[in-house]
């Protein structure tokens, strides 16, 4: 059996018809920067989140750029943030001329430790930027009590979580600015780069709106200094199709999770893996299943097994951020965020798409 990860070929030709009459619908009517497609989908996003407010933008990174712009973040901030995470999370802080500060994860759900937020905040904090790692929200209510309390901004980083659920509400009501990315392999994916900012706060929302066509409130007038960030009107297009069948896409990558976890009970009973756990009141977008494995030097050898039998899985992510060449300069090492090394070196990726049969899942599950 040979297994496709992400399986985008197979959503595409589930929706084929649509999208490809989409698309052609762009290249005919010429408009391909901020079309009609582009405006819709912002208020299908707003309608599917229950947002005040969605802007799109050309990818989850400059959706973090324009996030932090919109709050000010000014050179010698400070930002909390987690070091377990893709590197546009923390890269986007350094390109401001902030400072990323890391806080360790939660073991559990490797989100951002709420717990040790406090010891880290300092004059210079502004923000912190949590991230749903895999699709699940954080501590909403927890970080929402600490930004509170020490008045500081709150951004998801949602790249991973569109559609992903806190009691009930989309992860936009719980923070200032929410982010995410459509790219390609994301629950919600574009065919290209693509992402979005949503807010509740009209004010962040118009200031965004601008930062995303160099600062500019009216033609060749700039009243920011801004990024070139628009979303391709083909992308919206897409975006705008796929958008009307994802609740139902969310559901079956829901389906897939659950399978998986009670397919691999015995293993996690003996402990020698370690499946995903979900904080209560919480739904994940699950961009990805991800166990851990937990013997030394187990878990490349199972990549490579699992390969030969057609199976890919891939590691999110093997080196944690506080440890990368590019932050040298912050002056962090080894042993500073002891459980997100541990888990880094340990976490592999099963395939993970809607469209995992039952057949395919015993299969992964029986090679493993
Ligand atoms: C957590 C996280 N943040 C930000 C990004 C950046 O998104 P993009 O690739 O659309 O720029 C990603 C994408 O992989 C991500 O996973």
């Amino acid at each position: 059996m040979k297994i496709d990860f992400a399986n985008l070929r197979y959503q595409h030709e589930l929706y084929k018809d649509e999208i490809e009459a989409a698309i052609l619908k762009v290249a005919r009517n010429c408009n391909f920067i901020m079309g009609d497609e582009v405006r819709e989908l912002e208020e299908n996003l707003c309608k599917f989140t229950d947002a005040k407010n969605a802007i799109t933008c050309s990818s989850g990174t400059d959706a973090l750029l324009l996030a932090m712009m919109a709050l000010d973040i000014k050179p010698g901030d400070e930002i909390i943030t987690t070091p377990f995470t893709f590197i546009a999370t923390a890269e986007t802080i350094a390109l401001l001329g902030a400072k990323p500060v890391f806080v360790d994860i939660d073991e559990k759900t490797y989100n951002i430790d709420v717990t040790k937020i406090e010891g880290k905040i300092t004059p210079k904090t502004k923000a912190i930027i949590a991230v749903s790692l895999y699709g699940q929200p954080c501590d909403l209510e927890k970080l929402n009590a600490i930004t509170k309390n020490y008045q500081l901004s709150l951004i998801i980083d949602g790249a991973q979580s569109f559609g992903a659920t806190y009691k009930g509400k989309s992860e936009v009501h719980y923070c200032d600015i929410y982010t995410t990315s459509f790219f390609p392999a994301k629950p919600l994916g574009c065919y290209g780069d693509g992402g979005a900012v949503l807010a509740n706060n009209d004010k962040f929302a118009q200031k965004m709106k601008m930062l995303r066509i160099h600062g500019q409130n009216k033609r060749y007038h700039h009243k920011y200094i801004g990024l070139g960030a628009r979303l391709d009107t083909i992308q919206a297009a897409i975006l705008n199709v796929k958008l009307k069948h994802y609740k139902e896409d969310l559901a079956l990558r829901q389906e897939v999770a659950k399978k998986y976890s009670v397919s691999l009970s015995d293993e996690c009973e003996k402990k020698e893996i370690i499946t995903p756990t979900l904080i209560p009141h919480t739904t994940s977008a699950w961009a990805q299943y991800s166990i851990r494995v937990k013997e030394e030097g187990k878990r490349e050898k199972l990549q490579e097994k699992l390969k030969e039998a057609g199976i890919p899985t891939a590691i999110h992510y093997p080196m944690p951020l506080h440890l990368q060449e590019c932050f040298a300069y912050l002056g962090y090492g080894k042993g500073d965020f002891p459980i997100a090394e541990k888990v880094s070196e340990e976490i592999m990726s099963l395939p993970m798409n809607p469209y995992l049969s039952d057949e395919e899942i015993s299969y992964i599950v029986g090679q493993l």
